[in-house]
């Protein structure tokens, strides 16, 4: 057997069912041996969004089925397992402990260290899949839950820069693509959607723009497409709106960055300048090559994870359960399971009404 550590992770925070394997490497840079999502989507279409209890016994089904078979396709036996990580938080309380004390049961079966991680730092870490970056970086986070610039210094070190004060960028991208008649999970065809309209024909709030330094929000936005929606009358103005809340995301994320570009190198002095932007959004075709403009434009070298592994996925929690293992860093049986974990801890909470910018 290879001495190079393998990690098997799982991932269950919400309504994807997630298990890989992967191999350390020499170059840095670890081998996905297999990484096998499965997703719920068709079981929460009809309802318009998730439904915890249908997502958390959707897990309960397939986990041990899709675990079987990401160790097959890995050509593994559970005997080359070095430890097992799990995502412990934030998510769906009842979907986290499926996969988190399935983790756990493995582990102590195997007898080897098991490792509670945080899905945030998953999505932190997974451009480090592909490519070595060294710290400290840059990371604009922006999934379903979340929306954040962190100053990502180490292994669980974080200072959160910026955060939304109120939607998640995902969140805003589904709520507009439901307005606009487009079925759940809306995000990506949103896009889509875009590419067919006129992106100058609805001119869109950018809530905050010029105050709250690198802080984000967005429900503005959704409330003018609400207002917009009522007296679209033709498909072309349906595709004329995506395309103008595609390009507003895509100025809103431009003007913000460069806020965090200089906050960030207030507090770090590097010789490279690197631009980690992750989460499923991430996956969005027009924030890439914004982003790729701002950040040349700006010295920094922006690096996105692999389409694939921008939503949700357990080679990302293996990842960080790699870094974990590599520093020792385990957890005990008991880890609780965590719905609500931020990756900055002293980061004041920034949500609500009545929020001084
Ligand atoms: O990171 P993720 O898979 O799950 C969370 O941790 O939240 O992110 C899911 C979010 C959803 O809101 C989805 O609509 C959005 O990412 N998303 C996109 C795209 N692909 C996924 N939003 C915009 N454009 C996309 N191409
Ligand atoms: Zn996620």
């Amino acid at each position: 057997m290879s001495k190079n550590p393998i990690i098997l992770g799982i991932e269950t925070s919400c309504d994807e069912t997630a298990v890989s394997i992967i191999q350390d490497h020499e170059s840095g840079i670890p081998k996905i041996l297999s990484n096998i999502v499965s997703s719920q989507v068709d079981i929460h279409k009809e309802f318009g969004g998730v439904v915890p209890e249908l997502a958390a016994r959707s897990h309960v089904e397939k986990i041990n089925l899709i675990a079987k078979k990401t160790l097959d396709e890995s050509n593994m036996r559970l005997e080359n397992i070095s430890a097992v990580a799990a995502t412990a938080g934030p998510g769906l309380m009842i979907c986290l402990s499926v996969g988190l004390n399935f983790g756990k049961a493995l582990a102590s079966s195997l007898n080897v260290p098991f490792i509670g991680v945080n899905h945030l730092e998953g999505h932190a870490l997974s451009p480090k899949l592909h490519t070595n970056i060294n710290y400290p970086y840059l990371l604009l986070l922006i999934s379903g839950g979340h929306s954040q610039f962190l100053s990502v210094n180490g292994l669980g070190k974080y200072k959160r820069l910026g955060t939304t004060i109120d939607d998640a960028l995902g969140e805003a991208f589904d709520k507009t693509a439901k307005l606009l008649g487009i079925e759940f999970p809306g995000g990506p065809k949103l896009e889509k959607f875009a590419e067919r309209g006129d992106s100058n024909k609805f001119d869109l709030p950018k809530p905050i723009i010029s105050k709250g330094g690198c802080n984000l929000s967005f429900a503005g936005l959704k409330t003018a497409i609400l207002r917009i929606t009522k007296n679209i009358k033709t498909e072309q103005e349906k595709y004329d709106l995506a395309a103008s809340f595609q390009k507003t995301i895509e100025e809103i994320l431009s003007i913000k960055s460069k806020i965090a570009f200089d906050e960030f190198l207030k507090i770090n002095s590097v010789k490279k300048k690197s631009f980690v932007v992750a989460g499923g959004v991430a996956a969005n075709n027009g924030i890439r090559k914004k982003l790729i403009q701002t950040s040349n434009n700006n010295n920094f070298e922006v690096i996105f994870p692999n389409p694939k592994l921008c939503g949700d996925n357990a080679a990302m929690i293996a990842m960080v359960g790699m870094e974990m293992f590599k520093l020792k860093k385990f957890n005990n049986l008991d880890f609780p399971v965590t719905p609500r974990l931020p990756l900055d801890k002293n980061a004041a909470f920034l949500k609500g009404a009545g929020i001084k910018l």
